[in-house]
C-alpha cells in the first residue's frame, strides 16, 4: 500500500526468478518469474491445482524447488548452502488452518515459538505477544484457549503469533477459507491494517473484493505459469486473458458457473436457449 522501498535498486522483498517445482512427473510450477517490492500487497489467484500452495511453500522452503531461485530481501534462500531456520524467521506464513495448540492459551500459542525460535526471555516474548494480540483485535481473549475461540479469532492468534517473530514478509494461504462467512471480514480487517502499515504481503486468496481494494498487484496462475499479473483493476477488472475471464466468472458467481459448464447441465437449459 505504501511506496516504502519501491525505490530502484533496492532489492526486492521477495524475488521468485524462473521457479520450477515437479513431485514426481508432475511439473507444478512450470517456470515462475515475480517481484514483490517492499511494502507491496501481491494477492494471487488461480484455480484449484495451479500451484499457489506450492509456490508460497517453495518460498518459505517448505518445498525445496526443483530449479530456479527465491530471494527474500536480496539473500537467496534456495542457496544449498542457507541456513533454512534463519530463512524462516523472516517470513511469516498464515494457513488455511490456524494450528493452534489446544493446551495452550492465546498467549501462550504467540510465546511458544519467540521462547523456543528466537530464544526471547519470557517477559519480553509475553510483551511482544500482548501488544501483537492486540494489534488484531483479541486483547480480550489473551487467556482464552483455542477452543473457546470462533475461527475468526483462532486465525487472528495464528496471525499475531506470525507478527511476533518479527518478519519481513508475510505469506497467507487462503486464511479466510476455512471460516464460517460471517467471521472472513475481521481477518480481513486484520490483513487490510498490516498493508495499510506498509507489511510487505503475499496472499493467495479467493475474496475477489480483498484482492481489488487492497492488492498493489493480482498475479493470475493456472497450470503452474503466470497467466497474468497487474493492478487488481486491469486483472480483475477487465482481464486479457480468456483463462483469466472463465476464471473469475466461475468465482465471482459459482451457481452460475455451474449451471452453464458442469455436468448435466442439459437439464437446465430452457429449449429456448438451443434456438
Ligand atoms: N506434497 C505433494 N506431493 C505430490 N503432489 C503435490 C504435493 N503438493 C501439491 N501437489 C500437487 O501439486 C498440484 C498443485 O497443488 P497446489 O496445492 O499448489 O495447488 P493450489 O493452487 O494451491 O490449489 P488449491 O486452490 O486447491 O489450494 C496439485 O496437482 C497437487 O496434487
Ligand atoms: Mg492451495
Amino acid at each position: 500500500m505504501t511506496s516504502l522501498g519501491k525505490d530502484t535498486g533496492n532489492p526486492a522483498a521477495i524475488e521468485i526468478s524462473g521457479l520450477h517445482k515437479s513431485f514426481g512427473a508432475n511439473e507444478v510450477l512450470r517456470g515462475i518469474d515475480f517481484r514483490v517490492e517492499a511494502g507491496e500487497v501481491v494477492c494471487v489467484i488461480g484455480p484449484s491445482g495451479s500451484g499457489k500452495s506450492t509456490l508460497l511453500r517453495c518460498v518459505n522452503l517448505l518445498e525445496e524447488p526443483s530449479a530456479g531461485t527465491v530471494r527474500v530481501g536480496g539473500a537467496e534462500v534456495t542457496d544449498p548452502e542457507v541456513d533454512i531456520d534463519a530463512v524462516r524467521r523472516r517470513i511469516g506464513m498464515v494457513f488455511q488452518s490456524f494450528n493452534l495448540f489446544p493446551h495452550l492459551t492465546a498467549l501462550g500459542n504467540v510465546v511458544i515459538a519467540q521462547r523456543k525460535v528466537l530464544r526471547r526471555g519470557r517477559a519480553e516474548a509475553e510483551r511482544t505477544a500482548r501488544e501483537n494480540l492486540e494489534r488484531v483485535g483479541l486483547a480480550d481473549k489473551v487467556d482464552a484457549y483455542p477452543a473457546q475461540l470462533s475461527g475468526g479469532q483462532q486465525q487472528r492468534v495464528a496471525i499475531a503469533r506470525a507478527l511476533a517473530m518479527g518478519p519481513e514478509v508475510m505469506l497467507f494461504d487462503e486464511p479466510t477459507s476455512a471460516l464460517d462467512p460471517e467471521l472472513v471480514g475481521d481477518v480481513l480487517g486484520v490483513m487490510r491494517g498490516l498493508a495499510e502499515a506498509g507489511m510487505t504481503m503475499l496472499v493467495v486468496t479467493h475474496e475477489m473484493s480483498f484482492a481489488r481494494e487492497v492488492a498493489d498487484r493480482v498475479v493470475f496462475m493456472d497450470g503452474g505459469v503466470v497467466v497474468e499479473e497487474g493492478p487488481p483493476a486491469r486483472v480483475i477488472g477487465d482481464p486479457e486473458h480468456e483463462r483469466t475471464r472463465t476464471f473469475l466468472s466461475r468465482v465471482l458467481d459459482p451457481a452460475a458457473a455451474r449451471i452453464e459448464d458442469g455436468p448435466g447441465s442439459d437439464m437446465f437449459r430452457s429449449p429456448a436457449a438451443d434456438a
